[in-house]
């Protein structure tokens, strides 16, 4: 396993490589989720991870600070699964002066758009980067963050990337919480009651299996069990259109059932497709 922290040498090994190169972008602090897309990856002649906290997808008040990073523990865990690992530095990546962003409207709006402003600007200029740097066959994301997922294609599709997208499903703990670098972040009261949330993103399926189409319905009783544990505070709950990720009064499949709730200082978010 090569790493490399530099553009210009992530570059002169993408030259050398021969066949399809499979991509997962992250920002470290890999979990059992990260190493899934990476199994994934493995589909291809050379798997590249990039291990990047991208300063410009959090806000002024998010936790870019105080992000987890682990890198030796990062690099262990890839080893045995990754031919290149690209480790930019901030100066590589938004050298003085830089001043050039890619947005995506529409589908940023809503969801985390509208809680994180700035956050999908961040996102889809760090990840065109490193597109463009690593020049992969196929790139990999995890639909745990599936606005992400969203813009990301579209972006892709829009702005003519040559490259397939492929979504992986979210990996959980075993009581259901989704994995997330973050989670590390809650105390043991915190990461008890956070089970609350796949139990809420579980009603709504069930609700819907039984016939419920009413959003409003699903998403009155998904809070009322979610407000039964007393350390969770509610960011939003939607059920959306699962293209547009416009909110919607009648559910109709694909729709996406999204939340992101507090639990003290940590903001977690998952979701299901329904359909
Ligand atoms: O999902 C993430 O970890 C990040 O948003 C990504 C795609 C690596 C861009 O920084």
């Amino acid at each position: 396993m090569k790493v490399v922290k530099t553009i210009e040498e992530m570059r002169r090994l993408r030259q050398q490589t021969r066949g399809t190169v499979g991509f997962v972008p992250t920002m470290g602090y890999l979990h059992e989720g990260h190493l899934s897309l990476v199994r994934r990856a493995k589909e291809n002649d050379t798997v590249v991870v990039s291990i990047y906290v991208n300063p410009t997808q959090f806000g002024p008040k998010e936790d870019f600070k105080s992000y987890p990073r682990d890198i030796p523990r990062d690099l262990a865990m890839l080893e045995s699964l990754t031919d290149i690992v690209f480790m930019p530095e901030d100066a590589e990546m938004y050298p003085a002066g830089y001043d050039t962003w890619v947005e995506v409207k529409g589908i940023t709006e809503g969801l985390e758009g509208a809680t994180r402003p700035g956050h999908f600007r961040g996102v889809a200029t760090v990840v065109t980067k490193l597109l463009n740097i690593v020049g992969p066959t196929r790139a990999y994301f995890g639909q745990k963050d599936a606005q992400q997922v969203a813009v990301i294609k579209k972006m892709a599709v829009e702005l003519d990337m040559d490259l397939e997208l492929i979504a992986c499903p979210t990996v959980r703990e075993p009581d259901g919480l989704a994995m997330s670098s973050r989670n590390v972040y809650l105390d043991p009261e915190e990461r008890r009651g956070a089970a609350v949330l796949f139990k809420a993103l579980t009603l709504a399926q069930e609700l819907w299996k039984n016939g419920e189409k009413d959003a409003d319905t699903v998403l009155h009783r998904m809070m009322a069990l979610i407000k039964q544990e007393p350390l969770a505070n509610i960011v939003y709950i939607s059920i959306a259109d699962g293209k547009t990720l416009k909110d919607v009064e009648e559910i109709k499949p694909p729709a996406l059932v999204s939340l992101a709730v507090r639990f003290g200082k940590t903001r977690l978010i998952d979701n299901v497709v329904i359909g």
